[in-house]
Formats: structure tokens, sequence, C-alpha cells
């Protein structure tokens, strides 16, 4: 048997699983260990279809209280990130988009509601979001997006509605270039989504926060990591950051309807302006 399985199964179980298995055949040592494995993960699974079914059966509405509602969004919301197949692998018509589907279904409605003059994203990568963004643009029918970015990146897509801005969003002359595209009328809407490290964001909420329109938002993307749920080694990130600005600002407010899917890569990152500066 190869030793790294064999040192994954309790010694007791395993001389069980073996003396049960010489009674019927002589089945190699490897089968067994798998065999021992795969009821082990069977016998985990059972359980917490168990254990779920149990602890909605005991809540009126069917669903578990919010603190074990909370637990099993953040373990899936640890497996669906941890996956390379999933938000790596999300595209908007072919082109890479980092995002969780249930977020852009989210900035759908927000597209809808607001109708932006203008979309101000720090952070374009492949520029998936930004056609995205600019798809339902065209279909409600108004908007611009100006996309930064400190790379440029061959592929992105070509849009009427989008301009790609290359440099920091932080250099003061990215600052300014996007400031002179500022609509006299309309909203606008803010999603940042470049550097995530606290520092930088705060900087990026300093910056285009005061863009914002009263009733819009400023999207902080990727509140989740630094453990909240994923990433628990990140460092301060997004969170921190957004936790910062709203200790300092009263003008914005956490908009937790917008997280009523209950995954988010965004939690607590839909801030809602509320009144003018
Ligand atoms: C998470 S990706 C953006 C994902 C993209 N919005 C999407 O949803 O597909 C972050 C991007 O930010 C860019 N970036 C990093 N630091 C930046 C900065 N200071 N200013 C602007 N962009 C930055 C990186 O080059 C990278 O392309």
């Amino acid at each position: 048997m190869s030793q790294s399985v064999a040192a994954r199964i309790p010694r007791r179980a395993l001389s069980r699983a073996r003396a049960l298995a010489t009674t019927f055949a002589q089945p190699p040592a490897d089968a067994l260990a798998a065999w021992y494995l795969r009821r082990r993960r069977s016998g985990i699974a059972e359980l917490i279809t168990h254990s779920f079914e149990s602890l909605s059966a005991q809540a009126e509405d069917g669903q578990p209280d919010l603190a074990v509602r909370r637990a099993i969004v953040d373990q899936f919301h640890r497996l669906y990130y941890n996956d390379p197949g999933t938000w790596l692998e999300t595209r908007w018509m072919g082109v890479d988009a980092w995002k969780c589907p249930l977020d852009l279904w989210i900035y759908q409605e927000i597209l809808h509601e607001l109708r932006p003059a203008l979309i101000i994203e720090c952070g374009t990568a492949h520029g998936g979001s930004a056609g995205f963004l600019a798809s339902i643009c065209d279909l409600v029918g108004t908007g611009e997006i100006m996309t930064i970015d400190i790379e440029s990146k061959p592929g992105r897509p070509v849009h009427p509605r989008i301009t790609y801005v290359l440099g920091s969003s932080t250099d003061p002359e990215v600052v300014a270039t996007v400031r002179a595209r500022l609509p006299t009328t309309g909203n606008v809407l803010v999603i940042l989504d470049s550097d995530h490290s606290a520092p930088h964001v705060e900087r990026e909420l300093s910056v285009y926060a005061p863009m914002v329109t009263v009733g819009s938002y400023v999207i902080v993307e990727d509140t989740n990591v630094n453990n909240h749920p994923v990433l628990p080694d990140f460092g301060p990130g997004p969170m921190e950051a957004v936790s910062a600005f709203l200790t300092a600002n009263d003008q914005f407010v956490v908009d937790e309807g917008r997280q009523k899917y209950h995954l988010t890569f965004n939690p607590r990152g839909f801030l809602r302006r509320v009144s003018p500066p």
C-alpha cells in the first residue's frame, strides 16, 4: 500500500477493514484503502445531508437559523472560491470575467434600477466585467464605462461604451482623466476591483467615493478575502478598508439587500450613498 494513502487511515479502522475483507477474498491492500476512504467520504456526505435536513425541519420557515445558515454558506463559499474551475473560468461572451455569477446578476439589477450615466471600474484584467457592463448598458439604453488598469491586455472587448484607461487607479493623472468625464446629470457608479490591499482600497475609496451620486453605489469587490471567509492569510484587504471607510464616513451604508443570494464575493461591499457631502 502506498505510504500516503495508508497514513490517512486510522490504524484500528484499517485492521478491521482488512479482517473483513479477508473473510471474502484477498483484494490488494490499495483497493482496501480506497474502499475505506470511499466509505468514510460517503458517511460524511450522509451526515451533512442529514444534519441539514433535520435543522431545516426544526425551523418554521424550513430554513436553518442564521448562524447555521452562515456556516453552510461560508463552507460553500470556500468550496466554490478554492475551485480553479469556477470564477477563474467564468466568461462573458467568451472573455474572462473574474466574478461570481450571482454578483453579476446583482450588477444587472443595479444597472437596471440606476441606469448610470458613467460606470468607473478600477481593475480591468481581461475586460470581461467591462464587456458585461457594456452589454447591460446596451439593454437599458444608456451608460459609459471607464475601466482602469496598470496593464493592457490583448483581446479585451472593443465596444463603443467602453474606454480603457492605462495607469494606476490612484495616479493623479488617471483620476483627473476620470474626473473630466463625470457627467453633469445622471448617476455615477464606482466598482473597485484592482489592487486588493487595504491601503490601496482605502486610497481608492477616498478618491472615487465622492464621485458617486446619491442613491448609487461604490462596490468594493473581493471583501471576502482575509478569511471573510476565504484566503485566511491574505492580510488586511478590501473588508478592512470598508470598515475604516465606514467608521469615518456616514454618507454611505452597507446595502445588505445586495447579498440576498447568500453567496457573494463582496460581503459588506455594496456601499450605497445615502446623503450628499
Ligand atoms: C481582480 S483583477 C480585475 C478583474 C476584472 N474586473 C474582472 O472582473 O474580470 C485586478 C486587476 O487590477 C489591476 N491592478 C492592480 N493594481 C492596480 C492599480 N493600482 N490600478 C489599476 N489597476 C490595478 C491588475 O492588473 C488586474 O488586472
